[in-house]
């Protein structure tokens, strides 16, 4: 089988290689893989930066945002042949941490945790893949064409189960929420609190492209202004931040409504520095009871929601996220972004 690896740690070794057939281990799926999702962490892998190969290898197989359908599996195990499924990306650690232990993996407290495509476990970019039961989540037959949005939709669904638990230490009605940043998890962010019934704001710097058309398909409002007006004037409840940028994710904890809550979903490049008043953002926040929360990965209950999630959505409004699908061999040209990209996306068959 052919399959995306990279040795991690060193930089442009992107390739795609004949791989050996996996063998599905007794209970376990055998799943023909149909599309993999490209995201930042992926670039990071590849560009050297992050990443761990399987211990006692060079290579990864790169990959952690999968679809695919199942082609075998075992009798009695709740998944027939031809079931389309995602694979979940993090396993718990060997020795199960406290949170580990109870199924919270992605709360992994002494980062032993694995990840698959990312953390010394292989990925889903190759056009076989197996995966244990527990860690394969069915999905509705009517996300053939989108399901690769499902794991970016487990990110966002934690990050709001997250939200809603904090807010509900103290009396909570949120009515506006702002998410800075109008990529696949700022888009998807989106839907949620559209689905939440919540007035929704997307900021992002591009003004062409796709993105304000998808944001206004939503019902929600399309913002290019800086982070510290549009929230000062939106004075958003809730603030999902989704693009790292360290200017941004300052501004965005700084304008809140009191009692605001600003989730951090976004993986900064270590190494900027900018010049920020913390005495300042230290006063609001604890003048207004406001909470900053950073927010990464998801566990099985967050596959549920998403998968929920994903299901209650238009159709053709995730179709729309994807804005590049290319064939694995041009891996290249999937690895490299693109101003109007969205979600592009490897497809496997
Ligand atoms: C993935 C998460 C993962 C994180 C850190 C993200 O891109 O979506 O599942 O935990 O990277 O490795």
């Amino acid at each position: 089988m052919r399959a995306l690896t990279v040795t991690p740690s060193r930089a442009g070794t992107a390739e795609v290689r004949e791989l050996p057939d996996p063998r599905p281990a007794e209970g376990e799926l055998l799943v023909e893989g149909l599309a993999v999702g490209v995201c930042g962490t992926d670039r990071e892998i590849v560009s050297g930066v992050y990443g761990w190969a399987p211990p006692g290898r060079d290579h990864l197989v790169l990959g952690h945002e999968s679809l695919g359908r199942v082609r075998s599996a075992p009798e009695g195990g709740g998944f027939a042949v031809g079931d389309l499924v995602v694979g979940v990306v993090r396993r718990p650690d060997p020795e199960p941490c406290g949170a580990c232990a109870r199924g919270e993996f992605d709360m992994c407290r002494n980062g032993r945790y694995t990840e698959r495509g990312i953390k010394q476990l292989d990925g889903y970019g190759s056009q076989l893949w197996t995966v244990e039961p527990g860690y394969a989540v069915r999905l509705d037959p009517r996300l053939e064409h989108v399901g690769v949005l499902m794991e970016p939709a487990t990110i966002v669904a934690k990050a709001w189960e997250q939200i809603e638990r904090i807010g509900a230490r103290a009396w909570f009605a949120p009515e506006r929420v702002l998410v800075t940043g109008a990529g696949p998890i700022g888009l998807l962010a989106a839907l949620l609190g559209v689905q939440r019934g919540l007035e929704v704001h997307v900021l992002d710097r591009v003004t062409g492209g796709p993105k304000p058309e998808v944001v206004k398909a939503l019902g929600a409002e399309y913002h290019t202004a800086g982070v510290a007006e549009v929230a000062g004037r939106v004075q958003p409840d809730v603030v999902i931040e989704a693009t790292g940028v360290s200017g941004v994710v300052f501004e965005a904890t700084a304008e809140t409504a009191s009692y605001g809550i600003v989730c951090l979903t976004g993986v900064s490049s270590a190494g900027r520095r900018i010049s920020v008043d913390i005495g300042a953002a230290n006063r609001e926040i604890v003048l207004e009871n406001d909470v900053v929360v950073g927010s990464v990965n998801a566990n099985l209950r967050h596959y549920a929601l998403a998968a929920d999630a994903l299901a209650g959505a238009d159709l053709d409004w995730l179709e729309r996220l994807i804005t590049r699908r290319v064939p694995l061999e041009r891996f290249a040209e999937a690895l490299t972004a693109r101003p109007d990209d969205i979600k592009v996306v490897l497809t496997l068959t």
